[in-house]
């Protein structure tokens, strides 16, 4: 049976469509439930609108410097829906202990780097200024800090010569899409959950002798 996700976003959405469109297939293990954001004009809402998903703007403008209430109307629509699994797409606002509480073990994020390297924001500008010769993307169990918490899957892009941060993102966000959907399903029917586990999707560069 299905598992139902509800997503949190905060603009674009592309993560939040390559679950969707995942979940499209009768045999994905999850189906979803809603599509939040605190940002009432986010493209992703469009997006989930059209592919007949649940939609909520929950702008964390309406209330103020209150977190926890604007956590608290978060997590009323989760509960409304059903939802037992939270994936966080691009959300770009900090979580309280609260509601990583409230989903603890169950909350997965996807961040632009090879975690521990690179938490925070502009993560493809950082990892070029830094040289990296690989870079790519985590998707983790969501803990009380920031981009920390159990590892359950990364992909690795190569760092070509020429590079500038919008060519890398494109190549690492490839890898977010198809990185996230097999995470989250592994981590419904696997033992993901229970023990992070190794990389599940690699795509180092043709060129090297295959393991
Ligand atoms: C993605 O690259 C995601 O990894 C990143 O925001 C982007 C959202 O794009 N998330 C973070 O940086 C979280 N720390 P999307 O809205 O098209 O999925």
């Amino acid at each position: 049976m299905k598992r139902r996700v509800g997503i949190l976003i905060s603009g674009r959405g592309s993560n939040m469509v390559a679950l969707a469109d995942a979940a499209r297939d009768p045999a994905y293990p999850a189906e979803i439930a809603v599509v939040i954001s605190n940002d009432p004009t986010a493209a992703g809402l469009a997006l989930a609108e059209a592919r007949g998903i649940a939609t909520r703007a929950i702008p964390h403008r309406h209330f103020g410097r209150d977190r926890a209430a604007h956590e608290a109307a978060i997590d009323a629509a989760l509960a409304a829906e059903e939802v037992e699994v939270v994936c966080l797409a691009g959300y770009m606002r900090l979580l309280t202990p609260f509601l990583v509480g409230r989903y603890a073990g169950r909350m997965l994020n996807i961040h632009p780097s090879l975690l521990p390297a690179f938490p925070g924001l502009e993560t493809h500008a950082r990892a070029l200024a830094a040289g990296v010769k690989f870079h790519g993307c985590t998707v983790h169990l969501v803990t009380e800090a920031m981009d920390e918490g159990p590892i359950l899957a990364q992909a690795a892009v190569p760092v070509r010569p020429g590079d500038d941060e919008a060519a890398l993102a494109e190549r690492v966000l490839a890898e977010e899409h198809v990185l996230y959907a097999a995470a989250l399903a592994r981590f419904l029917t696997g033992d993901a959950g229970r023990a992070p586990t190794a990389a599940l999707h690699n795509p180092l560069p043709d060129t090297l002798p295959a393991p």
